[in-house]
């Protein structure tokens, strides 16, 4: 790779150890995909405070300060010397982690890993680290602009910068955002080359597709149909808003790789259907109808057969405000089932939002349980006794009965609304 002068002296050591082992990795790293330089990036959303019972067994051993050191330096940036984590160059943002100390007794998780979640949150803080905690970085403030460059991981975070933002990423790792993050530098390829961007499957969509349970559905089948490729959507879809394009991306990248797509005059390269495509021909085109939708929801629900439902897991990707107050509305006044769970799962930011507006009161009266950080696939905790669960989000019905071994049935918001308050999954597909 061609290395500016700049970047020369930050892998000969002149900027210090850490910052010449992350360049190391990022030329081992781009040497690898054939990038022909490195692009400045001023915008990185990683994983870098998230505890591990390996990391807590380290912590036993060194101590905090020397265990976090040697954490970073084997997972973040690849490198068998251990390194003193500096301050971050640029701005980097904490993506989802594992769930803190607040969530003790809701699951039985290991009150020593949540506790080290807390003292990871204020060492990775003091070095320049903002710690969102959220998969939606951009619903609490990281909101990157057209163009923009940015080092992030996330499957569904990533899917919505390329698409809805029109900002630039590749689905990063651990180690490349550590090592962006001390060096303002990431490999330039994939997306953020302007002509791997262009659409190459035109979906037609014949059925009417509104509530964010249709965006989900449609994300999915097209995840699994056309993999990592770049649809291009047109047809019967409703105004598009924030939880609908959160929704869909996120079940395009779990059922596929999708990591962008254009909506012409909604998404901000697609003016039009040509500027979507390049004005190339698409390499193929795919109808949506009756019979795709049904067999997307069919594949999402296979997991599940028996009805009595234990858990009710809303926001997976990580819940807006505008999600939040819709749940409320729907438990104000109600009770959840004796035996049924319900966590809500939203950005921490948020969650303050919801604790002033009063929905966090209404959600806790009705018996159930608003949650940031974290989500049970990334944190593998559920409420004790977990067998049976219902999500209104494609993403988690894909993921949990492979990860945490339950039975999980998929709905809208008020089928797992009417599910935690009657304790039964009584909903199908109209
Ligand atoms: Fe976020 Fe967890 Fe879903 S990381 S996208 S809530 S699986």
């Amino acid at each position: 790779m061609k290395l500016t002068d700049t970047e020369k002296m930050m892998l000969e050591g002149r900027n210090g150890l850490a910052v010449q082992k992350a360049m190391e990795l990022l030329v081992r790293y781009g040497d690898a995909l054939g990038a022909e330089r490195l692009v400045d990036t001023n915008n990185v959303c990683g994983a870098v405070t998230a505890p591990t019972p390996e990391k807590l067994e380290m912590v036993k051993i060194k101590g905090l300060e020397k265990a976090l050191h040697a954490g970073f330096s084997e997972m973040n940036l690849d490198s068998d010397v251990v390194i003193e984590v500096p301050r971050v160059k640029v701005y980097t943002c904490q993506l989802i982690q594992r769930f803190g100390p607040d969530t003790a007794g809701l699951h039985d998780g290991s009150r020593e890993l949540l506790d080290l979640q807390a003292d990871s949150d204020k060492f990775f803080g003091a070095r320049g680290v903002h710690i969102m905690a959220t998969c939606t970085p951009y619903q609490v403030g990281n909101v990157p602009v057209k163009g923009e460059h940015c080092a992030w991981m996330e499957s569904s975070a990533v899917v919505y910068c390329n698409s809805v933002l029109g900002a630039r990423t590749n689905t990063e790792g651990r180690e490349s955002t550590g090592a962006a993050s001390l060096t303002g530098k990431i490999p330039y390829w994939g997306y953020h080359l302007t002509e791997n961007r262009f659409g190459t499957h035109l979906i037609e969509v014949d059925v009417p597709t509104d509530s964010m349970m249709d965006w989900g559905l449609l994300g999915y089948y097209v995840g699994e149909i056309i993999q990592d490729e770049i649809p291009v959507l047109r047809g019967q879809l409703s105004q598009a808003d924030l939880a609908k394009l959160k929704h869909f991306g996120a079940a395009a990248a779990s059922s596929g790789g999708v990591e962008m797509y254009h909506i012409p005059g909604v998404t901000p390269e697609a003016p039009t259907i040509e500027s979507a495509f390049g004005n190339r021909e698409p390499v193929q085109t795919l109808r949506y109808g009756r019979q795709e939708r049904r067999t997307a929801y069919e594949n999402l629900n296979a997991s599940a057969k028996d009805r009595n439902v234990d858990f009710i897991m809303l926001g997976c990707p990580h819940d807006s405000i505008e999600q939040v107050w819709q749940a409320a509305r729907l438990l104000q006044g109600k009770r959840l089932h004796t035996g049924t769970e319900l966590w809500i799962h939203t950005p921490r930011a948020l969650r303050e939002l919801a604790d002033r507006s009063g929905y966090t009161r209404i959600v806790e009266e009705a018996g159930g349980h608003i949650l940031s950080d974290s989500c049970p696939a990334i944190s593998r905790l559920m409420p004790k006794g977990t067998s049976v669960v219902a999500t209104d989000s494609a993403k988690q019905a894909h993921y949990l009965p492979a990860i945490m071994g339950v039975q999980t049935w998929f709905g809208s918001l008020e089928d797992c609304i009417q599910a935690a308050i009657t304790g039964k999954w009584a909903a199908g597909l109209d």
